[in-house]
Order: structure tokens, then C-alpha cells, then sequence
């Protein structure tokens, strides 16, 4: 029995794994086991004999038994050891960021806008897509008869047969939005609202649904000289650089007496665009201080009140500071140049922080 227990115990410590230690264990234990065998003899001892031997053998049952459950713990114990020598892993490694998705440049630029009028002391308003003719034309003295409802190129809906009413319109400017939010805040008021607006056209530089924020200042006397101003100084925020060039030129809109646009320098040679160079003019943004007929349909008192609006174009303004050269490319939902255009999402535009960094 002395003997059987030293071999055994001896194989079991060098067991390597848990499939040898089954082996050993069906060898020494198992039902023709060499210990269960001498156990089979006890029935041919003598019942003096058996008193010894019986206690014996089942004592060397039960040391086996547990040295086998403790090399098998052991050996476990080595596996995990090993597992997490190999696994180790430096938590404070910094991460490495998987850019999957980018900003778009209409959103990176719409939120620099925002942020350059929100500086200014500008909210935010917003209004629908889908808006009423009254809305989109007359209350910003555009009856219907006027030659400037043709230059907008409207997207009309449908109205259901029978319905003799003017049938709605995708917005084709933000500027209803200067009358929904006169009615709803009154005067004074001090807003800009960015906004898809809808145009059938189609070049390198109009797509049929495109990006305006219109801008609008209402107060006791404000004047077009803080119109020029506030422009001025969003194109020296929005630019970041000294070179642009941009210049104020007549012009007319049936919403504001007198109007304004204003072009950005720039050139497209060799294909790319350019800021600040070139002999060419790419038109930016319509101004003008507000009509008296438009305070009247938002509902504020063109006696008491007087003040300016714009409309800027979001594409445009993104393809000239980022160099972008055609306007199509942006709604083609084409990866690679979502991946070479796009900005990382987490840089939000600050003017502390720099706007584009
Ligand atoms: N709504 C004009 C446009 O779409 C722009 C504009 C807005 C002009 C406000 C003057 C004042 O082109």
C-alpha cells in the first residue's frame, strides 16, 4: 500500500493537465482501479486481516482522491496566471481613436456661424421646411404677381383635388423665418435662423436643397451702418484670415428697403477655389434693413421699431473657407469625401477655441 501511494502521489504531482489526471485518476480509483481491486480483496481476508487493511486502503482512497483535487486546482491556478501574464493590457495607455464618422462641413460651419452671432448676443430660431405661401412670399411683401416669386424657382406640394387654397412651398429662404419669430417674440429682437431652404437649380454652385441662416435685428435705432458692421466682423470671425476681400454691393429684395449683398474675392484657377485671390466675386449673403410692410406682418409697429435681416449661404461660405470646389459633392453621401472634408466630431467650434483649428 506504501508502495502504491508513492507511485501515485509522485505521478499525480507531474501531472501536466487535467486529461493526465484523469488517466491516473481511472488508474488508481476507477472501477478496475488497482486501489479498488486490492479493495475487492478485503472480502477473502480474514475479519482480522480486514480490520486493518479495510481502514487502510480507504484512507489511501482519500489521499488520492484529494491530491488529485488539489493538483487540479494547481493546475488551474497556473492556467489563469498565465492567462493574465499574457493578457496584460496598460489601462492607462491613451486611447486610439477609430474615426468612423465625421462632421460634415455644413454642420462644422453652421456651428461656427452660430457660435460667431451667439458672440454677437443672437439666439437661435427655427421654423418649417414645409411653409405656407403667405409665409414664404406675401408677408414678406412678395404678392402673387411678383416677378421675384419666378426667380425662386419654388417646389410647389400638392393640394388635394378640388382644394382651390395656394398650395404650400418647400421654404425657399430662411427669411419666413424673420416673420415666425417676430410674431412669437416681438421687438425688440435679435435672432439668426440656420435652415435648409429648397430651389430648383443645378451647377457647381446651387444644388435644388441647399443651407441659409438668416439673420435679424429689430430694435428702436438700428441702423445699416450696424448692419455693416456686424457683417464686416462675421467675415473677419468666419474667415480667420486677413487676406479676404469682400465688398458691399446695391442691390434689391422686396424684404428690405434698402438692400445689400455682399461677395467674397476669390478665384477658381487650375480648378480649385480660392479665397482672397483671383479676379472673380462669389455672392455670400442678402441684407438690407428690414420693410416696413414685413415689421407689419410680424406684427411689430414699423413707427416704433426698425431694423436689419440677412440671409447667408451656409454651402457657400463652407466651400470657399475649406477650399471645396463643387457644391454637388456635398449631398452625394460619397465616404471619401465625407472622410477628407469631414472634421472630427468631438472639436466643437469655439471662438476661444478657434473656430476650425
Ligand atoms: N432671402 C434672401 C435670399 O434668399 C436673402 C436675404 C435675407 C436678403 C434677408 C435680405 C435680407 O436670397
Amino acid at each position: 500500500m506504501d508502495d502504491l501511494k508513492e507511485k501515485y502521489l509522485a505521478k499525480i504531482a507531474d501531472a501536466e493537465d487535467e486529461a493526465a489526471l484523469e488517466d491516473l485518476r481511472v488508474q488508481a480509483i476507477g472501477k478496475k482501479g488497482e486501489i479498488s481491486l486490492k479493495m475487492r480483496e478485503l472480502g477473502r481476508m480474514s475479519p482480522e486481516e480486514r480490520q486493518v487493511a479495510g481502514p487502510k486502503l480507504n484512507a489511501l482512497k482519500n489521499e488520492i482522491t484529494s491530491a488529485l483535487a488539489a493538483r487540479k486546482a494547481a493546475l488551474a491556478d497556473a492556467a489563469l496566471e498565465e492567462r493574465l501574464r499574457n493578457e496584460w493590457l496598460d489601462v492607462t495607455l491613451p486611447g486610439r481613436p477609430r474615426r468612423q464618422g465625421s462632421i460634415h462641413p455644413v454642420s462644422q460651419v453652421t456651428e461656427e456661424i452660430t457660435a460667431i452671432f451667439a458672440d454677437m448676443g443672437f439666439a437661435v430660431a427655427e421654423g418649417p421646411q414645409i411653409e405656407s405661401d403667405w409665409y414664404n412670399f406675401d408677408a414678406l411683401n412678395i404678392p402673387p404677381e411678383h416677378p421675384a416669386r419666378q426667380e425662386h424657382d419654388t417646389f410647389f406640394m400638392s393640394r388635394a383635388p378640388g382644394d382651390t387654397r395656394p398650395p404650400h412651398v418647400l421654404r425657399t429662404h430662411t427669411s419666413p423665418v424673420q416673420i415666425r419669430a417676430m410674431q412669437a417674440q416681438g421687438a425688440p429682437i435679435r435672432i439668426i435662423a440656420p435652415g435648409r431652404v429648397y430651389r430648383m437649380d443645378m451647377d457647381q454652385t446651387h444644388t435644388p436643397m441647399f443651407h441659409q441662416v438668416e439673420g435679424l435685428a429689430v430694435g428702436r435705432d438700428i441702423s445699416m451702418a450696424n448692419l455693416k458692421w456686424v457683417l464686416e466682423e462675421f467675415c473677419r470671425a468666419f474667415f480667420e484670415v486677413d487676406e479676404v476681400e469682400i465688398r458691399f454691393r446695391a442691390s434689391h429684395f422686396p424684404f428690405t428697403e434698402p438692400s445689400a449683398e455682399v461677395d467674397i474675392r476669390c478665384s477658381w484657377d487650375g480648378g480649385s477655389l480660392k479665397l482672397g485671390e483671383g479676379d472673380d466675386w462669389m455672392e455670400i449673403l442678402g441684407s438690407g434693413m428690414v420693410h416696413p410692410k414685413v415689421l407689419e406682418a410680424g406684427g411689430i409697429d414699423p413707427q416704433q421699431w426698425q431694423g436689419f435681416a440677412f440671409g447667408i449661404g451656409i454651402d457657400r461660405l463652407a466651400m470657399l473657407k475649406y477650399g471645396i470646389p463643387d457644391l454637388r459633392a456635398f449631398f452625394e453621401s460619397d465616404l471619401r469625401w465625407l472622410r477628407h472634408y469631414g472634421f472630427p466630431a468631438l472639436d466643437i467650434p469655439t471662438l476661444h477655441g478657434g473656430l476650425s483649428r
